[in-house]
């Protein structure tokens, strides 16, 4: 894909259809499955809609090779939050673009900062911990918290962790399908 796209959510609604069925890196969950879930832990937990539609769009950034080439572009490394992240800022606000981009330093601030954290954390994802640098050092958990969305950060962070049951039904992508279109910059 080259081109931008005339309709962010269509866009992001047929990947969802499409490949959303894909297996979610080791987990016990589909793509759409996890990410659907991780929205329904947001609005279970009674977060503002920014959060979740976060949630929901967390790991859009896995599908690469359906993010325009101007927003891959601008990467520098181009790992899956930051291919996301680049990808949904045209369209969408910091208050969403930011704890996406940020989910996966959540996690190596979590694991330094809360000694039970790390329990939480599912095989797979403690596997990708150690790829994505372990846990913060105490210079790298200082310079994250001052990041002005801290809080959505982590809490998209451990909804992230939540959305991984095989067994919990969430409601379909059509059910935020609103939400989502209320967020679209104009
Ligand atoms: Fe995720």
């Amino acid at each position: 894909m080259t081109n931008a796209p005339e309709n962010i959510v269509d866009l992001i609604e047929d990947i969802f259809l499409r490949r959303g069925a894909e297996s979610y890196l080791g987990e016990q969950v589909t793509m759409a499955q996890h990410m659907l879930q991780a929205a329904q832990c947001a609005e279970e937990a009674g977060a503002d809609n920014s959060q979740i539609v976060a949630a929901l769009l967390h790991d859009i950034g896995h599908y690469k090779n359906e993010i325009p080439e101007s927003s891959l572009a601008r990467g520098i490394n181009n790992f899956h939050e930051e291919a996301g992240a680049n990808f949904l800022e045209d369209y969408f606000p910091t208050s969403v673009v930011e704890p996406i981009r940020q989910h996966v330093a959540a996690k190596r601030y979590l694991c330094a900062v809360d000694s039970n954290y790390f329990n939480l954390l599912s095989s797979a994802s403690v596997h990708t911990l150690n790829l994505q640098g372990g846990a913060m050092s105490d210079k790298e958990v200082k310079e994250f918290e001052k990041n002005e969305y801290l809080e959505q950060c982590i809490n998209l962070r451990y909804w992230d962790d939540q959305g991984k049951d095989p067994e919990k039904s969430c409601p379909s992508f059509s059910y935020y399908r609103a939400l989502i279109d209320s967020l679209v910059k104009s």
